[in-house]
């Protein structure tokens, strides 16, 4: 019997599982894990999806329960587009629903790139849009950020030389891995930058709605929604248990995401779009924002408390005014990955910064995640964490 010969393709060869192994330390016994930006469980509306699908899902079945269009269903893209508007000041020109902000990141690649395109990305960034970015065989180009973001000095810079890029992808809000927000003015400068060079601005608003203190900056798409193209997620506000998100964004872009969709899942859930229209309309979000609001600064607090406790002094650390996130960093010459098995051993998780660097070789960061985990396992977790890094000095 001849052998099977997995010729696989160039972009599946060499993909990591960096992000398999986050998604999988989601409830590991006796480990307190910051690897994955999961959603605090304790603060999930469960009532109200049980209450809505016992009352309600009957009336509803034929919708919810059926197929939708690709763009998504027009009630629920109405009352998207109206909490846009609400929150953002703008109204979108022309929107999409997709089955997660992950997935309207794969269908810009699928429309926009060709391998070895150039892409510009903040660094580090989140890894979900590294691995779209590689796995569309783009040439990833990093743009160097502070705490207040993205610095347009920089950007113009890269943008002075080389191939044109093909877009720029930014965190604007509360930045998956560094919890950076990019100041206003650096907001102006930057859709500033785009418009001069007719370059397309990917903004990932994931953690937008997410300031401890429900601040908002303006968004780069109520900036500039002739260069932006929004991407959005509920998973981070509701639940991630559907997969529901959206794109807002050029009328003449977002036809050929919908085109590109039909080429993937075709349509995203409707029950996710049911769910999240009735949550929307029945006007709970704002409730569920502040009540999230607080339990992350709560958590932050918790873990701001504890690496200030047991991180030794060559270790310092982003300090997040949102979102789920804090970035550390170590001495030179650590590095992070090495450290995972004992990590391990001591009951913690934590995600190595290598990864979010696209491609650099850096190696003394890591992530930690402290949205999922209560105050009391945070203020273990950072004491167990202590131990680990304390066992490399
Ligand atoms: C910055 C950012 N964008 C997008 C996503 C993807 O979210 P989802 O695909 O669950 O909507 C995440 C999730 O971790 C994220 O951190």
């Amino acid at each position: 019997m001849t052998e099977l010969d997995l010729r696989l393709a160039r972009r599946a060869a060499g993909s990591g599982d960096e992000l398999s192994a986050i998604l999988s330390s989601v409830n590991a016994p006796g480990m307190i894990t910051f690897s994955g930006g999961f959603p605090a469980p304790d603060i999930f509306p469960a009532d109200f999806v049980r209450e809505q699908a016992v009352a309600e899902l009957g009336g509803a079945a034929a919708v919810a329960l059926q197929y939708t269009p690709t763009e998504g269903l027009a009630s629920f893209r109405a009352v998207l587009a109206s909490w846009v508007k609400e929150s953002q000041g703008v109204a979108p020109d022309d929107l999409m629903v997709t089955s997660g902000g992950i997935e309207a990141l794969q269908l810009i690649c699928r429309t926009l790139l060709d391998p070895g395109d150039r892409v510009l990305v903040e660094s580090p960034t989140y890894l979900g849009a590294i691995t779209a970015f590689s796995g569309f065989e783009a040439r990833i180009d990093v743009v160097a950020a502070d705490h207040d973001g993205l610095d347009p000095d920089a950007l113009a810079a890269a943008l002075a030389t080389g191939p044109a890029p093909k877009l720029l992808y930014v965190i604007p809000d509360f930045q998956n891995p560094t919890g950076a927000w990019l100041s206003t003015e650096r907001r102006h400068a930057l859709v500033a930058l785009a418009r001069r060079h007719g370059l397309l601005v990917v903004e990932d608003v994931a953690y937008r709605e997410l300031g401890f203190a429900g601040e908002q900056r303006p968004s780069l798409y109520s900036l500039a929604p002739d260069v932006v193209v929004q991407v959005g997620t509920f998973s981070k506000i509701l639940f991630p248990g559907v997969r529901l998100g959206w794109a807002a964004g050029p009328p003449a872009l977002i036809p050929h995401l919908v085109r590109a969709k039909q080429n993937s899942d075709q349509c995203a859930g409707g029950f996710g779009q049911w769910l999240a229209e009735s949550f929307l309309r029945d006007g709970r979000l704002e409730a569920q924002l502040a009540r999230a609001r607080a339990a992350y600064a709560a958590r932050w607090a918790a873990m701001s408390a504890g690496l200030t406790t047991h991180l030794g002094p060559e270790f310092s650390w982003s300090e997040p005014r949102g979102g789920f996130f804090t970035w550390v960093t170590g001495p030179p010459g650590l590095d992070t990955a090495t450290l995972l098995p004992r990590a391990r051993e001591c009951g913690v998780a934590f995600v190595p910064g290598a990864p979010f660097h696209a491609g650099r070789d850096v190696h003394h960061t890591l992530r930690l995640a402290f949205s999922a985990t209560t105050p009391d396992e945070i203020a273990e977790g950072t004491r167990r964490l202590g131990l680990v890094l304390g066992a490399d000095r």
